[in-house]
């Protein structure tokens, strides 16, 4: 079969990761990419083959079906309500918009247009995250009750060439990494009933240290350090901690505790990893990962860490849904009710209130076992 035709705006700093994807993949093909910067995307073209075009003449071509937005939050919205208007399929970064009211704008108008929406993070498709969905539905550990969730360092400035966006509306560690983590938690315990969180602001303003823009001062706009609880719809709640204030922690990922036992998960930020399981009054024990696809290491940290990371399976998925006629799992009802609950926290903080959810989805069919894209098949 054909791959599909698709199309990049946003050539940036993630935009490696979806074109070396798209490389690897029979299912897509990259035809064409585009940016305000056009520099950028011509570096980009240049770099992977592909056309670099004017954003216009790439919502224009009538091959590329499905886009995929890698803009900045801020530009998230607008950007996928002009692909949504050019008649195709729209695959964004996370998170879906800058704010929830937005993200349903782009919503209801692919409704209207009946196009697809499908978000970043799709991480949990990763072996580890869906060897730890598999750990739950076969009740390894019961019916889970509670469970623990840690996303701590010390911010963005250090290492990205342009952090600003990371302290604006749309970033911080509640927006920018809260949606690894709330989507691997829907997908393993399903949709959030309610949220309650304290919000803070750790520094009101953050120097660059890295370059080019080393020295460069950011004034932060949005809280920095979160500790709420996830009430969900199954009934078990979860403490979550997310800051970017945090020199040092020893606290673990992500814990599930369940009727007959725990569960340890690993980094959602990546897919492959090592999560454990311990019974009553037992030793922890290794979950075996090697069955499920995307858990393999293939990228090297700047810390020189070797992770699996397999950023574009989403969309792999959502292309393979759409020539097959069913649901994808990257999906925009999941990535508005993972916004609707980040936002929810500081709204919680603001009002010193429970925030009921009014938006709920689906948890996605388990990603089948498999070696490699072909699960889509
Ligand atoms: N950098 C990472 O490691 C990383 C990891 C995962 C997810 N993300 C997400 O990916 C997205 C992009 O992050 P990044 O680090 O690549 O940012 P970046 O600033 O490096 O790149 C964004 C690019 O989008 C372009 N752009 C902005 N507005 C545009 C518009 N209206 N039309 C066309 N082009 C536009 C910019 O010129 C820039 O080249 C963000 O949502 C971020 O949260 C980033």
């Amino acid at each position: 079969m054909n791959p599909i035709s698709i199309g990049v705006i946003g050539c940036g700093n993630i935009s490696d990761a979806y074109f070396g994807g798209a490389a690897r993949s029979k299912l897509v093909r990259v035809k064409a990419c585009a940016d305000l910067n056009h520099a950028a995307a011509q570096a980009k073209a240049a770099q992977y083959g592909v056309a670099a075009v004017s954003v216009e003449q790439l919502l224009a071509d009538p091959e590329i079906s499905i886009v995929i937005n890698l803009t900045i939050p801020q530009a998230h919205a607008p950007v996928a309500l002009q692909v949504l208007d050019a008649g195709k399929h729209v695959y964004l970064e996370k998170p879906l918009a800058a704010t929830l009211k937005e993200a349903r704008t782009v919503m209801a108008r692919a409704e209207a247009q009946g196009l697809r929406v499908g978000c970043a993070p799709d991480t949990f498709f990763g072996a580890a995250h869906q060897a730890c969905r598999r750990v739950l539905d076969r009740g390894l550990i019961g019916k889970p009750v509670g469970g623990s969730v840690a996303v701590l360092s010390h911010g963005m400035e250090s290492w990205h060439p342009n952090p600003e966006f990371f302290f604006k509306p749309g970033g911080g560690p509640i927006l920018d990494m809260g949606p690894y983590y709330i989507a691997q938690l829907v997908n393993l315990l399903g949709p959030v009933a309610r949220v309650v969180a304290c919000t803070s602001i750790g520094n009101a303003t953050r120097t660059v240290t890295s370059e080019p823009l080393n020295g460069q001062l950011i004034q932060v706009e949005v809280p920095t350090t979160m500790n709420g609880v996830l009430e969900f719809v199954s009934g078990a709640n979860v403490a979550m901690s997310a800051s970017w204030d945090v020199w040092a922690h020893k606290r673990s990922f992500i814990e599930i505790y369940g009727t007959e036992g725990s569960l340890l998960g690993v980094n959602p930020n990546f897919f492959g990893g090592v999560p454990m399981v311990c019974k009553p009054n037992e030793d922890w024990q290794p979950v075996d990962i090697s069955a499920h696809p995307f858990g393999q290491d293939n990228r090297a940290l700047r810390s020189g860490a070797q992770v699996a990371d397999y950023r574009i399976v989403g969309l792999l998925d959502m292309a393979a849904a759409i020539r097959q006629g069913r649901a994808h799992r990257a999906s925009g009802a999941l990535a508005l009710h993972v916004l609707e609950v980040l936002e929810a926290f500081e709204r919680s903080s603001i009002t010193g209130a429970h925030i009921t959810m009014e938006s709920s989805c689906a948890q996605s069919d388990a990603v089948p076992l498999g070696a490699g894209e072909e699960v889509f098949a």
